[in-house]
């Protein structure tokens, strides 16, 4: 085969960030939105990479990059092939280090783009594996969540490194709002785990309260409760701040969507910068808190919408 391609996506997490990396239960949507696309072409020379932030010899990409590029290599080994002779490029209107999982789903996309030029299809454990030798390397102790979700097209719940489909009767409509600031994911895991070691009694309790409401939040997504769904989204943001890694941006922006009629608001992801999520009654409230948003300072907001369903 002259050229392979491959297919991820971004994700959000409607709850259970953090958490998560303690063993509690999380829920995240895969954003069709925000899709990413990588093509793996034969061409004789070293291993090469064009991409939106970088583009030259893939051994010379910028830390920013470590992530992708570890999972590449690990492909490459995974699949026999020579660490050289193809040219990489992803496609993504994905924004890198917002919470959003660009890394996952680049090192995803890639993975599988390499794999369909070998003529192979990657297991659904074997793209998740790949993948995480890049979350490794991007933050340490990574839960697995960005992983799986951004491999996923429908919204998941995730624990212990497993997914399963969710029922969902409620059709959530979701504003994702970007502070424009960076996230930190891998300082934000670090100061939650300094967090629990400085106080470990309310560590405990806040980390568990996370796992109830994303609990809670099944039953809502089932039983089409979206009151109760944005108020507990308003709880886990709160529960978040307390652990530490919430921003003045972050908390400006769930203030601003809160006051705009939203149902609730939280951020989504590693947080400390990066993206919220607001959720909304209707799709005219979406449009109004979105502007809102933006007046509060959001650099950018996308709506999205998930749709009912039942899994079989
Ligand atoms: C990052 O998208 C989500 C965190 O829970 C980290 C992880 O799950 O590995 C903050």
């Amino acid at each position: 085969r002259a050229t392979g391609t491959g297919h991820t996506r971004a994700k959000a997490i409607l709850v259970g960030e953090h958490a998560v990396v303690y063993g509690e239960p999380a829920i995240a949507l895969p954003l069709a939105s925000l899709p990413m696309r990588a093509v793996a072409r034969r061409e004789e020379g070293p291993l090469t990479l064009e991409s939106v932030l970088y583009s030259g010899a893939l051994s010379d990409a910028p830390e920013q990059l470590a992530a992708p590029v570890a999972a590449v290599e690990a492909t490459l080994d995974h699949l026999g092939l020579p660490h050289r002779d193809v040219v990489l490029s992803t496609e993504s209107t994905i924004p890198a280090a917002r919470g959003l999982g660009s890394s996952a789903a680049t090192a995803g996309a890639l993975a599988l783009a390499l794999a369909d030029l070998a003529g192979r299809t990657l297991t659904a454990q074997e793209h998740f594996d790949l993948v995480q030798v890049g979350e490794r390397v991007a933050h340490g102790n990574p839960s697995g969540l960005d992983a799986r979700t951004t491999a996923s097209t429908e919204p998941v719940w995730f624990q212990a490194g497993e997914i399963r489909p969710l029922d969902l009767a409620l059709r959530a409509h979701l504003v994702v709002a970007d502070t424009g600031v960076h996230g930190r994911t891998r300082v934000a895991v670090a100061d939650v785990r300094s967090f629990r070691d400085r106080h470990p009694a309310r560590g405990t309790e806040l980390i568990a309260e996370l796992g109830a409401i994303t609990r809670d939040v099944v039953d809502d997504l089932a039983l089409d409760r979206p009151a109760e769904l944005g108020a507990r989204m308003t709880r886990a943001h709160g529960a978040l701040a307390e652990l530490g890694v919430s921003s003045p941006e972050l908390d400006r922006l769930v203030g601003a969507a809160l006051a705009a009629g939203a149902l609730g608001a939280k951020l989504t992801g590693g947080g400390q910068g990066g993206c919220m999520l607001a959720l909304a009654a209707d799709a005219a409230s979406a449009g109004t808190i979105a502007a809102a948003l933006r007046r509060a300072g959001a650099a950018r907001t996308w709506l999205h919408r998930t749709d009912a369903r039942r899994p079989a």
